[in-house]
């Protein structure tokens, strides 16, 4: 098992990375301080791990109960976080509950914000189970559901006790997911270490077919350069914004197309290669860096392509509404070669238009 730290003074935490976790008792019920217990998972997550968990738990004397909500995207709203709070208060949890993320990105999310809010806070524990949540969104505190309005727009910054990633987990993962779950890894390539970008291309066919040593590997990794910029910037008042690479570009195909026709990730990657252009033209990356982002991306099977239907005009209608929501602030996250990147504001639209028609 491998054990980092996200360095935030008196709110560190530990995150476990290996295989047979959700197993071990000892492991699971090591940062529950009480003995109240509430799991929140899913309709498709619960019946894959939810026994396991339990028995970890249970047997080391914690008394749990469990909310299982439907799943998808379109459910992280207020009305379901609302089930969250229904259960713990019927179920009389007190300040000293410890609540449990069984689940992807979206329970991940849901269960940090009710145990954000719930009784002023109390303490949580992700156990993520895709490697989209593996790799990124259980790490750094941003909890949040939608509203009608906006992706994310009501939330807080909350740290969990600890992050539990068991690897096993992702063999259950539909293919697709997986894949999207990538487009967040080849990220931190990108913006950040050039020797794993390179490691990625390499090991390829290893991490596709889960080989165990490359993903607690690869998992390590990623978690350790998401930890190190969150330990800079936790509020994302600078470094922590690289980590949205591709995202504007990404969030505009997602919101155009609506939820779930694009998974997230695969938003990312067309994204990302918009914004290689972009990078391209400005002569911050190479024409061989372009086409290797590219390649990365289409051969672990993410679209390198905008939807064929989405117009110059549509990118720009949705990263106006974007650009009011951030007070003004649109920035884009440009590559400096592979291994580094940068915030960029100014860009002229003819820059911008060429590389959404042309990349
Ligand atoms: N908080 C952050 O910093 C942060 C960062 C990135 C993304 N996010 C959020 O994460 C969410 C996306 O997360 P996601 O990609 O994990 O999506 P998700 O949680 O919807 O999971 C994808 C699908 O896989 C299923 N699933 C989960 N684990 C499984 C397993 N082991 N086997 C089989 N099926 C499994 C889920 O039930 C779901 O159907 C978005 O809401 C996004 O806003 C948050
Ligand atoms: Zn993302």
């Amino acid at each position: 098992m491998k054990l980092l730290n996200v360095q935030l003074g008196d709110r560190s935490y530990p995150i476990y990375i290996g295989q047979n976790l959700l197993s071990d008792s000892q492991l699971m019920s090591q940062h529950v301080t009480g003995t109240q217990v509430m799991v929140v998972t899913n309709t498709v997550v619960a019946p894959l791990y939810l026994e396991q968990v339990l028995q970890s738990l249970e047997s080391a004397g914690k008394n749990v109960d469990v909310v299982t909500l439907p799943d998808g995207e379109s459910y992280k709203n207020l009305e379901t976080l609302n089930i969250i709070f229904d259960q713990l208060l019927s179920k009389k949890h007190g300040r000293d509950t410890s609540i449990i993320a069984l689940g992807g990105g979206v329970i991940g999310d849901m269960a940090g914000f009710a145990a954000s809010c719930y009784q002023r806070g109390v303490e949580f524990i992700q156990i993520p189970t895709t490697v989209l949540s593996q790799v990124d969104s259980s790490v750094g505190g941003k909890t949040a559901v939608n509203h009608p309005l906006g992706k994310n727009m009501i939330g807080a910054f909350y740290q969990p006790q600890a992050v539990v990633i068991d690897i096993d987990c992702l063999a259950t993962l539909p293919q697709r997911e997986f894949a999207a779950g990538m487009a967040e890894v080849i990220k931190y390539g990108i913006i950040w270490d050039n020797e794993f970008y390179q490691w990625l291309i390499k090991h390829r066919t290893e991490i596709q077919s889960l080989s165990s040593e490359h993903l607690i590997q690869m998992i390590e990794r990623c978690c350790a350069i998401k930890a190190d910029v969150v330990a800079q910037d936790e509020k994302e008042h600078g470094v922590r914004a690289l980590l949205n690479l591709g995202h504007t570009f990404g969030h505009a195909i997602e919101s155009e197309q609506g939820y779930g026709k694009w998974l997230h990730g695969e938003a990312v990657a067309a994204g990302t290669v918009i914004a290689a252009k972009t990078a391209l033209t400005m002569n911050r990356i190479t024409p061989s860096e372009f086409d290797s982002i590219k390649d990365i991306f289409s051969r672990y099977s993410l679209p390198i392509v905008k939807p064929a239907d989405m117009s110059t005009e549509q990118f720009m209608e949705h990263m106006a509404i974007d650009k009011k929501v951030l007070a003004g602030k649109l920035r884009f996250i440009l590559p400096q070669g592979i291994g580094h990147a940068d915030v960029v504001s100014g860009i002229d639209n003819s820059t911008l238009s060429d590389a959404i028609e042309n990349h």
